[in-house]
């Protein structure tokens, strides 16, 4: 295959994003030593930004999206991997300032692959992709800081999306009560059917925060952070700890001190890009052998690479419910 079909982003002379499904030779794949066929990929929000243009996460142009790979090697100068390999790439800047995933073929680092374990088919592996990577990250914090389901409650905020909706999955899988926070109601029986013990609107979270609310919850994962996420650390219980994952309703954070020194709040952030390798074989094999095929299934829409464009228009105006993975090439397991 020495031409292939990719999804490719550029800039016109305002400095607007384009998007166009293309096709791309050889000649056009970035410097690495193993070479990939795609099996399938994801949308991510980042996907979305880079698409739109929204926030400037692309630094490399022309550019192709998808952060998320399932993939296998069909050309490696890296001994520890050989043809036939079953792989899985998540973050490391790609579809950001290396060619991503939603192309049939691409070049990377061997430094960037994981091993796809076997009991998780492509689509499984890009369902949990990076939402699957950084949510077992902000469990291991949590854990790390000695918080466990005895503790309280967790709030998930933005909990209908991608990275919450697997939130809502995994924590409820490792027992906590989760309450899931959504602007869609229509979302409420889903999000039950995934594990959530309650399902509330966002009215709690609107207008500005107070800097001390009532205590509710024992632990936090936010996807939206602004005033959102002011309002979660505000609810917190004394020792509380909020893991900021994302940013859908902005990069601000108006909040006070409050929380932090009066109830021993603490805010963690989690970067998923920057993982590290080790860390991400262990949890590749924890989501592997824990994760629940029927749930996940359930919140993951599969569609042609031909449809990737128009989801990521959709995904960052809160429009993409649950997963979406991308069939690049063949995803049969
Ligand atoms: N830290 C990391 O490593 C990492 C990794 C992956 C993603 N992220 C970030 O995590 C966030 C979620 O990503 P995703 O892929 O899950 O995107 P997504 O599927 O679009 O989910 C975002 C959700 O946030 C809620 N939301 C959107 N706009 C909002 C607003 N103005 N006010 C309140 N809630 C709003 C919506 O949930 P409801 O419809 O349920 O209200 C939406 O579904 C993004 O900011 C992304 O960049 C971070």
């Amino acid at each position: 295959m020495t031409d292939f079909a990719a999804v490719l982003l550029d800039r016109d002379g305002e400095g607007k994003t384009g998007a166009r499904l293309t096709r791309l030779s050889d000649a056009d794949l970035m410097a690495g030593d193993v070479t990939l066929a795609v099996r399938a990929s994801a949308v991510n929000f980042k996907d979305g930004l880079a698409v739109t243009g929204r926030l400037p996460v692309v630094r490399r142009w022309p550019m192709v999206p998808g952060v998320d790979a399932a993939a296998t090697v069909i050309a490696s100068d890296d001994q520890r991997w050989r043809l036939g390999d079953e792989v899985i790439l998540t973050g490391w800047g790609v579809g950001e300032t290396h060619l991503g995933a939603w192309s049939e073929k691409m070049r990377v680092s061997g430094d960037w692959l994981a091993r796809r374990p076997a009991t998780l088919s492509p689509v499984e592996a890009m369902a949990l992709g990076t939402a699957g990577v950084t949510v077992a990250e902000g469990l291991e914090r949590l854990g790390r800081h000695g918080l466990t389901p005895a503790d309280g409650p967790v709030v998930v905020t933005g909990a209908a999306g991608g990275v919450g909706s697997m939130a809502v999955m995994l924590l409820a899988r490792e027992g906590w009560s989760v309450t899931a926070v959504t602007g869609r109601p229509e979302e409420a029986e889903r999000l039950r059917r995934l594990g959530a013990a309650e399902v509330i609107g966002r009215e709690l979270f609107a207008g500005p925060a107070k800097m001390l609310d009532r205590e509710r919850w024992a632990a936090a994962f936010d996807m939206v952070g602004s005033t959102v996420l002011a309002h979660v650390v505000s609810m917190l219980k004394p020792g509380g700890v909020a893991i900021a994952c994302g940013n859908a309703a902005g990069m601000d954070f108006p909040s006070s001190v409050a929380p932090f020194i009066l109830r021993g709040v603490s805010l963690i952030g989690v970067d998923s890009v920057r993982v590290s390798a080790t860390r991400r074989e262990a949890i590749w094999r924890h989501l592997a052998e824990t994760v629940d095929r029927d749930r996940l299934a359930a919140m993951t829409s599969v569609i042609p690479l031909t449809d990737a464009i128009d989801a990521a228009r959709r995904i960052v105006d809160g429009g993409v419910a649950g997963r979406t993975v991308v069939a690049v090439g063949d995803v049969r397991a």
